[in-house]
């Protein structure tokens, strides 16, 4: 295993904390390495279900350690209440933060509401803080954890701040009155109960390479979300393709041994911007019921679609995934005739490469392959029998996956909980 790093394929919420916990079992360390509590994942360990936005998923792995990377931007509230919670239960995580990520203030999650308001055209972000928070890191005003737990560099970086935001919410016609007193106390507070965390995370993991122990990284979000990459500006403010991983959690790409790519056998998305395989009909319906997809921070219901292997196989040429780990597919039980999308039809042209002009993708219409589709079965019996005891008709759509993206699937996940995974080896 030694460098391993999870990532998502399409728009986010393709189940990577499942498969993150699944790998999390042979792995030493577990790194979250981007993104903040604009993500959220549900583990279901022996039907117990729990819900995290910041921790890494390999909380639930107390032996191991768990990191928050230097590329997270931390919500030091909603972290406190986390590890508070996972306390609850009776496990306390063996978690380092480290000191150069950068933290959400209040004024971040006021001005996400603010901007969207603003907007002409709405992102339909989380309203968690993200998009100012990442501003301000490159623009060089940010907050660090690091500085929550030295009172003088935090009360002169807000003495500096605070007025500088005060006049733009002014400007933005906004009566919110940013108190520097308040937010200096209620922050050094979140300090004082993080600082046993606070650590220079990108050594410990560089430790743990020269120990040849096995490090996990798990992505948050999907490549279709990225920065870069994703369908600008409807995307988050993070790098969640592989290059982000090095860079938020202060390692070498040499590291990286295997990249794997978790694709969701349909697709989803939140919030705004072109799907081209959206499905508004019964189809559709019948698909966000069954895979219970409502969105885990904001319980936003999600648009649902045929899996569209543009987004899949563009997410492997960014990523260089080395196998995928497919999931949800028994959500697509009972559909007599299911559609893999392989390319798009624009105007008079095929295209297969995903367009990085808005204007285009929304034009898009899907070339679909067909495929006869299976019955409901009891899964957690029929995973125990191993690949083989698969409906032909589901293993069909799966090698059809791997022959598009030229990938091979390495795990086929029928469930959610950790029992309900095949490994293909
Ligand atoms: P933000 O990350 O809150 O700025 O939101 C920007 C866009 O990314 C919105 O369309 C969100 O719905 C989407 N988004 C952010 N995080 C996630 C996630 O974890 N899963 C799916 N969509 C997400």
């Amino acid at each position: 295993m030694h460098g391993t790093m999870i990532l998502g394929s399409q728009w986010g919420d393709e189940g990577k904390g499942k498969i993150t916990d699944y790998f999390a079992e042979k792995a030493d360390l577990i790194v979250r390495f981007q993104g903040g509590t604009n993500a959220g994942h549900t583990i279901v360990v022996k039907d117990e279900k729990f819900k995290f936005h910041l921790l890494p998923s390999g909380v639930l792995h107390p032996e191991k350690k768990s990191i928050i990377g230097n590329g997270v931007v931390v919500d030091p509230k909603v972290l406190i209440d986390e590890i508070e919670n996972l306390g609850k239960k009776g496990i306390s995580p063996n978690l380092f933060i480290s000191e150069r990520a950068n933290v959400v203030m209040p004024y971040h999650k006021m001005m996400d509401v603010a901007e969207e308001k603003l907007r002409g055209k709405k992102i339909g972000t989380t309203k968690r803080g993200i998009g100012p928070c990442y501003s301000d890191k490159i623009s060089r005003y940010g907050v660090r954890m690091i500085d929550l737990t030295d009172e003088k560099i935090l009360k002169e970086k807000l003495k500096n701040i605070i007025p500088i935001k005060q006049k733009i919410f002014q400007a933005f016609g906004e009566d919110t009155v940013l108190s520097n007193d308040e937010i200096l106390k209620e922050y050094l507070e979140y300090g004082k109960k993080l600082k046993k965390y606070v650590a220079d995370t990108s050594l410990i993991i560089a430790q743990a390479f020269d120990d040849k122990k096995n490090v996990l990284l798990e992505g948050a979000q999907g490549t279709q979300l990225d920065i870069d990459h994703g369908t600008y500006p409807y995307t988050t403010s993070s790098s969640t393709t592989a290059g982000g991983g090095c860079t938020g959690s202060g390692i070498s790409p040499l590291k990286i041994k295997n990249i794997v790519g978790v694709v969701k056998a349909y697709t989803t998305r939140v919030g705004e911007g072109p799907l081209p395989t959206e499905l508004k009909d019964e189809t559709g319906k019948y698909i966000r019921d069954r895979g219970g997809e409502y969105g885990t921070t904001t319980g936003r219901p999600r648009r649902c679609g045929w899996l569209d292997m543009v987004v899949v196989n563009y997410a492997c040429r960014l990523n260089g995934f080395t196998s995928l780990a497919v999931t949800k597919i028994d959500v697509l039980s009972g559909i007599k005739k299911l559609k893999i999308c392989k390319a798009y039809h624009y105007g008079d042209r095929i295209i297969d490469d995903f367009p990085a002009n808005p204007g285009i993708l929304e034009k898009c219409v899907p070339v679909c392959e067909e495929f006869n589709g299976w019955e409901e079965k009891n899964w957690k019996e029929t995973v125990k029998k191993g690949y083989n005891a698969l409906p032909d008709n589901m293993k069909k759509y799966l090698d059809f996956i791997s022959f598009s993206s030229k990938v091979p699937v390495g795990i086929v996940s029928l469930g959610p909980g950790r029992e309900e995974t095949i490994d293909i080896k």
